[in-house]
């Protein structure tokens, strides 16, 4: 395994491991991204087996002893099973995340002490990047959920939300982004459906981000309001249908 390392944004990289064991035969990437400051933030550690990999990658761009903070969408092995081991060999490092995850987990779990960030909480990382979390619960999984925009490019690292399989360009501009949501929903059931997914989508849209950051799949550049607006949709479908099926269950 590699790790590809593009630009995928002003000062935002994008670190890619494509693993073709998992969902063969189109496999699947796991991807970090690194948003350059005076402070520098890293979202998602990667999974702690992938760590030697991820570290060496990383080198590549910048220190990693230089990064001051640790974000991630949710509690789960890929997207911060690593932390541990970021925090040993990067000493300034601080994790951050919600108050859910760090009451739920990240108190016990990671080896310093986290920054708690309340829902639309910013850290001002210098030289005009500035990371704002933003509490998306249950949403596509995890009580903890949430994601990071970076509010200078408009780039949303939106995690697990529309994760797509295969290994595509690192960067896409325009072109279908729901139809492979779709496709990978369908085959992982990987969201936690629940009524509120919509409306936590749908509020994301109104920031009306230039730029996606999938944890897994190509970064897309285009009309991220209306991407995200598609992705509403596609779950209220998906509620609705799974409400029509209780309530005839119980009709029957
Ligand atoms: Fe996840
Ligand atoms: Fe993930």
């Amino acid at each position: 395994m590699e790790t590809k390392i593009s630009e995928i944004a002003d000062g935002i990289y994008r670190l890619s491991t494509y693993v073709p064991d998992i969902a063969p035969p189109t496999g699947f990437t796991f991807n970090q991204f690194l948003v350059l400051g005076d402070e520098p933030l890293m979202f998602h550690t990667g999974l702690r087996k992938m760590f030697p990999l991820n570290r060496d990658a990383l080198r590549r761009i910048l220190p990693p002893e230089r990064l001051r903070w640790i974000g991630f969408g949710h509690f789960e092995a890929d997207e911060c099973g690593a932390m541990n081991e970021w925090l040993a060999v990067a000493p300034q490092a601080t994790p951050a995340h919600g108050q859910t995850g760090c009451l739920v987990s990240l108190n016990d779990f990671a080896d310093r002490a986290a920054r708690v960030l309340n829902d639309g909480e910013v850290i001002d990382l210098g030289r005009g990047k500035r990371v704002r979390f933003i509490d998306t619960p249950h949403t596509p999984h995890g009580w903890d959920a949430g994601v990071m925009y970076e509010e200078s490019t408009g780039t949303l690292l939106c995690g697990d939300l529309f994760t797509q399989l295969g290994d595509g360009p690192a960067l896409k501009h325009g072109g279908d982004i729901i139809g492979p949501a779709i496709v990978a929903e369908d085959l992982f059931k990987y969201s936690a459906l629940c009524p509120d997914m919509g409306a936590t989508i749908r509020n994301l849209a109104q920031l009306a981000p230039r730029t996606l950051a999938l944890m897994h799949g190509p970064s897309f550049v285009g009309d991220g309001a209306a991407a995200l607006r598609a992705l509403a949709d596609d779950y209220e479908r998906r509620t609705a249908s799974q409400r029509l099926a209780i309530v005839e269950a119980k009709a029957a």
